[in-house]
């Protein structure tokens, strides 16, 4: 008798733990999933709101951790000097950008955000980190191996404040001096503005082996 309830009652807490851990699992969390099967199952979660505050990039002086989980917020950029302190450190920035993704963390569906911020020539707005040459001027230098370089250390400049996107390179082709932003472009001839995306690949690393260059395509 005593044995038979007590395998009744083992049964009945596994049945509850499996309950338990079936309520908690979600495919889209599951990194073992396909991509397609991920970004359908978290698609088919999200209420119109939230599709709408993940389509939205708010400046860093409006994101707040409680902003970011009010209004599901996607992203966030650094504006043009936009800082948190006029001599912050690259631990204050790591701070900072923490704090807004505990909001966006805590969220229902606990999407990360994405932090963006013009790193064009260095990361330029962040005391005391190396500040290179403007694209006009390492367009001059010919060497898209030095460009490369330069992208790995403001990749590695940048990640040290918490950031992991950055808005760059500018490949513009500049064709008349007098446009404001010439700078901002590596040379007049395209061809020089291509060699020099080699920028890229150094900030993001090369592309991994396997990798086709077509874009991935999902779908049902
Ligand atoms: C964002 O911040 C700016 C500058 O402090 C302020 O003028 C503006 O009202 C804020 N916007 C929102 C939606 O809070």
């Amino acid at each position: 008798m005593g044995s038979s309830r007590n395998k009744f009652t083992s049964l009945l807490l596994m049945f509850c733990l499996v309950v338990l851990v079936r309520a908690e699992y979600a495919k889209y969390k599951d990194p073992k999933q396909p991509l397609a099967v991920r970004i359908n199952d978290l698609l088919g979660r999200m209420t119109l709101a939230e599709k709408i505050g993940q389509m939205t990039q708010i400046e860093r002086v409006n994101a707040t951790a409680e902003a970011m989980s009010k209004y599901f917020i996607g992203s966030v950029l650094s504006g043009g000097g936009s800082v948190p302190a006029p001599q912050a450190s690259a631990g204050d920035w790591a701070s900072m950008v923490n704090e807004m993704q505990k909001g966006s963390l805590s969220t229902r569906l606990g999407i990360p955000m994405i932090y963006g911020i013009d790193a064009v020539h260095g990361n330029n707005n962040a005391y005391r980190a190396t500040i290179f040459p403007h694209n006009i001027g390492l367009g001059a230098t010919r060497d898209p191996m030095l460009v490369k370089r330069i992208g790995e250390a403001t990749a590695l400049e940048v990640r040290a404040t918490g950031i992991s996107y950055a808005f760059a390179p500018c490949i513009a082709v500049c064709r008349d001096p007098r446009w404001g932003r010439c700078y901002e472009s590596y040379s007049e001839d395209p061809k020089v503005v291509q060699a020099m995306t080699t920028l890229i690949s150094g900030l993001q690393g090369d592309a991994p082996s396997d990798y086709t260059g077509r874009p991935y395509v999902g779908g049902r």
